[in-house]
């Protein structure tokens, strides 16, 4: 499968949502069933990378996704060297709430390209209405291990999973230089 270099709002006219493994069945069922509801109705926003080639339903297969939605953590969660300057109020975060990378072209550097591009647009989102970092919530270890290789930190397990963050002020280094 060959993936194309843009990321695109998910359309179900356009995109085969049937076709996507990533070999996680929480998230192919959100993408599935779930990604485009949430869309409407205004509480998630999946941006996903289409393949170069239609399969014989005319839609694109699907390489890899992300979807973002604007949350918050108590201030009391985050290490004493970074709480201490907060109010005291729930701080506002961007939460990447899913992302992955269809099995087909995993191990390929997808996987840090969709971090990449949800990191990008957040920052851009920041331009307009600043948070204080991006949270992830991590399903498992292994998967603790791929955002720690980009810098996110331990933040606290929740519900079972692993919730990490990364300052926003980090994510600017990354692309301010671009601006
Ligand atoms: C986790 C996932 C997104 C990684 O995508 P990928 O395309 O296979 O990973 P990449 O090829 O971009 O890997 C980038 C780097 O991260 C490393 N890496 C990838 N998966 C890793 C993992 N699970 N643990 C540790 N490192 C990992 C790679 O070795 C690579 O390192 P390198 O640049 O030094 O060679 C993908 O395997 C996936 O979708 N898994 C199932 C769904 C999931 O768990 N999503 C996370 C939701 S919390």
């Amino acid at each position: 499968m060959k993936c194309g270099k843009t990321f695109v709002e998910l359309n179900k006219a356009i995109h085969d949502r049937t076709t996507f493994d990533c070999g996680s069945v929480e998230l192919n069922t959100f993408l599935q069933r779930h990604a485009l509801r949430h869309l409407k109705v205004g509480v998630s926003k999946t941006m996903i990378l289409p393949a170069l080639e239609r399969l014989s339903n005319q839609k694109y297969p699907i390489c890899s996704f992300y979807t973002v939605v604007p949350s918050s953590i108590q201030r009391e969660t985050l290490p004493q060297n970074l709480s201490k300057s907060l109010p005291h109020y729930p701080v506002p975060v961007f939460l990447i709430a899913q992302l992955a990378v269809n099995k087909k072209v995993q191990g390929q550097q997808l996987g840090k390209i969709t971090l990449i591009k949800a990191l990008e647009f957040l920052w851009q989102v920041n331009q307009q209405m600043h948070a204080y970092a991006v949270v992830v919530d991590c399903i498992n270890e292994l998967v603790e291990k791929f955002y720690q290789k980009y810098g996110f930190q331990y933040l606290h397990k929740k519900h079972g999973k692993i919730r990490m963050f990364l300052p926003m002020k980090t994510v600017g280094q990354l692309f301010e230089d671009r601006e």
